[in-house]
């Protein structure tokens, strides 16, 4: 028997404990020893490290991930895809999705994990189809169901997901607690149920401490036959994050169970990491909230990078003394919404119009343009029928949502276009189009920093010939 650890210290503990802020130059050094340490796979891309990339950190994403590549050679290097979503909070063009994937594998992935917050699988049809079309040997393409717990989400429901997700044609499967809310006794339920229905492929168990839950969770999961777990190096699991993997490694060892880590290496990649979360606690870019257990997510189920960024946003208002009553307005939104799992970006309209609903002093006097569109259909079908007052409220009375998706994914290549009209010479590559179509702001931002720093060491140049 053999349970496989992903190793997430790169993406998901990051996006978890400090928000997608970890810059490239904090840990290319120890990407060679990474290198060696048998997991699985290393979670280094998509999610919001995109856009945190060229957001905040001044980065290009995509010379991130060629680096990566080019730095950790001989292990699978695994990125979170939103499906129709792509790594953005709307839903893209089926010819920018599959160009999107095309550019993925080029610059260095090898497994794609696509997941729709709504588990509506007819957004993730483009992006696997693009998986498949553009494979190396190396390329696996993993669905993914966005687990939540809600009066219509039941064993059976999952079951009959995951057979779906193998029908499509889908090689592992994931189950991704975001909220890390899923008990033991549900972890057994669900993996044997799985495995049962479609034993002949890889399960992968997704989820995060932030209920104290996991590392139960993951036990029963062993026990049930999971075949790949997400853990986190230590010093940066736990809280909002992930288990850790030299924990898990360690109790698998006394389980008999293969895991095909080195020891010896997996302390060392923790050694590395210790300082690099010390600075950014120091710098508060870690905020120690982030880092404790809150049983209370098994009431409000909200996801780590949610209730992270939930308090930033408050925190900038002035407004943290409303946060419990905006963590309690949470489940009423979602009850509202049709019980959507919280997850990006459905998690950011539930938080943000949680946090309005609270701010303004009323339930829905403003609604985001997100949610709007949610109702308008924007997003695929709710998991449940949605309020009909809020509906009647955003459509008009007797409103229905209408499909947007299938109409408009017959253009092609019109964005790309537009992309290279409005960028001219400060696109060089497909790539600089691809992060402008899918953040034209701070792409440009991006894109101009680039040129005026490479035009300052030509100039620099020119005056040392002289
Ligand atoms: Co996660």
């Amino acid at each position: 028997m053999k349970v496989q650890i992903t190793e997430t210290v790169l993406r998901d503990a990051n996006q978890s404990l400090m928000a997608t802020r970890l810059p490239y130059a904090d840990y290319e050094k120890i990407l060679p020893v990474m290198d060696k340490a048998g997991y699985y796979s290393v979670e280094c891309w998509g999610g919001a490290t995109f856009d945190s990339c060229l957001r905040y950190l001044n980065e290009d994403p995509w010379e991130r991930l060629r680096n990566i590549r080019k730095n950790m050679p001989n292990t699978k290097l695994q990125m979170l895809l939103r499906g129709q979503n792509l790594l953005g909070y709307k839903h893209y063009h089926d010819d920018v999705v599959e160009k999107f994937v095309e550019l993925s594998i080029k610059n260095g992935i090898d497994i794609i994990r696509i997941f729709d917050a709504l588990n509506d699988f007819r957004n993730l049809g483009t992006a696997l189809d693009a998986t498949m079309k553009y494979a190396t040997p190396n390329t696996v393409a993993s669905g993914c169901i966005s687990y939540t717990q809600s009066p219509v989400h039941t064993v059976e429901k999952y079951v009959e997901m995951c057979k779906e997700l193998k029908n499509m044609g889908f090689q592992t499967i994931c189950l991704k607690d975001m909220a890390g809310t899923m008990s033991p006794y549900e972890a057994e339920g669900l993996i044997k149920g799985i495995k049962d229905a479609v034993g002949d492929m890889p399960v992968i168990l997704h989820t995060h401490c932030t209920t104290g839950m996991a590392y139960m969770t993951v036990t029963k999961a062993i026990e049930s036959g999971v075949d790949v777990v997400d853990a986190a190096t230590s010093c940066f699991s736990n809280g909002t994050s992930q288990p850790a993997t030299e924990t898990i490694f360690y109790a698998l060892q006394q389980y008999g169970i293969e895991s095909g880590l080195d020891e010896k290496v997996i302390n060392e990649v923790n050694d590395f990491f210790k300082p690099v979360k010390q600075k950014y606690i120091d710098n508060k870019t870690i905020n120690p909230k982030s880092l404790g257990t809150d049983s209370q997510a098994l009431v409000y189920k909200v996801p780590g990078g949610m209730l992270s960024n939930m308090i930033a946003n408050l925190t900038d208002m002035h407004a943290m003394d409303k946060f419990d009553e905006a963590l309690a307005e949470i489940p009423a939104v979602r009850k509202d919404l049709g019980y959507p799992p919280l997850v990006t970006p459905l998690s950011q309209m539930v938080g943000n119009q949680a946090v309005t609903n609270v701010l303004m002093g009323e339930r829905y006097k403003q609604i985001s343009k997100e949610v709007k569109n949610y109702f308008k259909g924007e997003y695929g079908i709710a998991p449940a029928p949605v309020s009909k007052e809020l509906q009647d409220k955003i459509l008009g009375e007797g409103g229905e949502p209408v499909d947007c998706r299938i109409e408009d994914s017959k253009r092609t290549g019109e964005e790309f276009r537009k992309a290279k009209e409005d960028l001219g010479d400060l696109a060089k590559t497909e790539e600089d189009l691809m992060s402008y179509i899918c953040f034209p702001d701070q792409a440009r931002k991006f894109l101009e920093s680039r040129k005026a720093k490479e035009e300052n060491i030509a100039s620099y140049t020119i005056e040392a010939i002289d």
